[in-house]
């Protein structure tokens, strides 16, 4: 008996150094294969198992299956000691493309750790089935081969409208958004043109045995919300992820393109902001990118209902080149925008303008207003709303509709301001003259007038010089102050700038 034991004694200890197995308190766990499952994954990837096997050439490998990112292939396996060690792919870390994960026998199971993007994996596991496992793993679905969606003139100038997110985040409901649709009436900012009422992340529940998705509780009738917009003169947008999470977590249109297009049409949305997530994953270069893209475009295209399309995919793989070739008629040129002056500026100085291709039918969407919201000055604010006009990009406004002071309402509703935005020439504006903390930016307009932001980037007021060429005139006509609603005389040029403030001028020349 002793030597039976001793025996396998030995023998194990002989397979632990080639790491076949290892042997800890209580478990037993055999590297060249593993299938454990985690009934309690930490939220983000969420992975829910893990498969080891040795291949024919004596290699190990495996796979962890995610909820964010499906299978998530192990690469570099090293099994001993009670331990496998493992490379995982990584997103979003300049310089980290992997990154180094472990598995454990402990006495309470497996323990996993490692780690993608911002998220850390620590969590401990069971055995389980081939087929437990195999339940755990979606399926796998091919991307269409990437063709051209027609233009259908949506969006011939950049849509206005109203976005759930900034404001509200997840903590939306159907009564909020009615509640948005009655100010949106109610403030005259309908009227002025913001027409959108759009539902961000946060009101999918779960999909039915029919695959189709449901809205979550706080949404009991999403046709009957629509016809509710629809009855106010408005429109309904809505939101999905290419992936199988969505950036809050909910679920995606990943597997179920076709089918979440023909229920966002039946019932009666007229927006699909399209945001790629977790499809950062699976979707890790520009031709992936724009063959998710151009899935969604398709399937929008073939239900027959316009549907304004709006890509989220943060400004990567040159998008504003092909945003339209996939059917979309915005695309976020960045990632978000919060409500300080230092992102809003960088965003609209600095990145959102190296985007070109901008004009009727596709725009570059420098994110949604943060105006009213409270986080910038007065001043601050008319430099976002002056920017974002100069940019022809679209105005989706991101504070509580409910609460729009007079101060938000002088900065969104004005009419010449809208005017700029909206012309229907759809030339982007460009900074034409940068002179210290000043610039000077110009944009054509359909009328053959021209449309002139001085911008003062620095903490304290300036004087900022226009000159006719900035435009190519040689002399000015007439000069319009659009915020102070004023003709100044034409050949005034030097203008008192406010700190972090803006001025914006509708010149003709002769
Ligand atoms: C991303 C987008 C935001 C918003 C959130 C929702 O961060 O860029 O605009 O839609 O997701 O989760």
């Amino acid at each position: 008996m002793r030597v039976i034991r001793s025996l396998v004694l030995l023998l194990a200890c002989v397979w632990t150094a080639a790491g076949a197995w290892a042997q800890t308190a209580g478990s037993t766990t055999r590297w060249d294969a593993l299938l454990v499952v985690f009934d309690q994954p930490t939220p983000r990837p969420g992975v829910r198992s893990i498969e080891v096997h040795r291949q024919g050439d004596g290699t190990l490998s495996g796979t962890l299956t995610s909820d964010w990112y499906g299978a998530m292939a192990m690469s570099n396996l090293v099994a001993d000691e009670g331990e496998l060690r493992f490379d995982v792919r990584n997103i979003n870390v300049p310089g980290v493309p992997t990154r180094r994960w472990r598995a454990t026998s402990t006495a309470a199971g497996l323990l996993l750790e490692g780690g993608v993007w911002d998220s850390e994996v620590k969590q401990v596991g069971r055995p389980a089935t081939p087929a437990e496992v195999a339940a755990l793993r979606p399926a796998e679905v091919p991307l269409p081969p990437l063709r051209k969606v027609a233009p259908d003139g949506l969006a011939a100038t950049p849509p206005m409208g109203w976005s759930s997110w900034n404001a509200f985040a997840e903590r939306i409901d159907d009564r909020k958004v009615r509640a948005m649709a009655d100010a949106m009436v109610a403030t005259g900012l309908r009227d002025a043109g913001y027409v959108y009422i759009n539902i961000d992340d946060g009101w999918q529940g779960t999909r039915g045995p029919d695959g189709a998705l449901r809205p979550n509780a706080k949404f009991p009738d999403m046709a009957a919300l629509a016809a509710y917009v629809h009855g106010k003169g408005l429109k309904l947008g809505l939101y999905s992820s290419p992936g199988l999470k969505t950036c809050a977590g909910y679920v995606g249109s990943y597997g179920h393109v076709e089918q979440d297009a023909r229920t966002f049409a039946g019932w009666g949305i007229d927006y699909l902001k399209y945001d790629l997530c977790s499809g950062e994953w699976q979707y890790a270069d520009a031709e992936r990118v724009q063959r998710a893209y151009y899935q969604m475009g398709a399937a929008l295209k073939a239900t027959g209902r316009p549907i304004v399309f709006s890509l989220c995919e943060y400004g990567r793989f040159d998008v504003a080149a092909w945003g339209r070739d996939v059917g979309g008629h915005l695309w976020r040129t960045t990632g978000d925008i919060t409500d300080d002056y230092a992102r809003m500026s960088d965003i609209g100085f600095e990145r959102n303008p190296k985007f070109g291709h901008a004009g009727p039918g596709g725009w570059n969407d420098p994110d949604m207003l943060e105006v009213g919201n409270g986080g910038m000055s007065p001043d601050e604010y008319r430099t976002h709303t002056t920017l974002w006009a100069m940019s022809a990009a679209p105005l989706i406004m991101g504070h509580d509709l409910r609460a729009t002071t007079p101060a938000a309402l002088a900065l969104l509703s004005n009419r010449a301001v809208l005017a700029v935005d909206q012309d229907r020439l759809g030339r982007q504006g460009r900074a034409v003259r940068r002179d210290g903390n000043g610039e000077v930016w110009t944009r054509p307009l359909a009328d053959g007038s021209f449309a002139v932001a001085l911008f003062n980037r620095g903490p304290v007021g300036a004087q900022i010089t226009i000159r006719p060429l900035d435009v190519g005139l040689t002399r000015f006509a007439v000069i319009r102050d659009l915020w102070a609603d004023r003709t100044v005389a034409a050949s005034a040029r030097a203008f008192a700038v406010p700190a972090h403030g803006a001025r914006l001028l509708r010149i003709r020349g002769r």
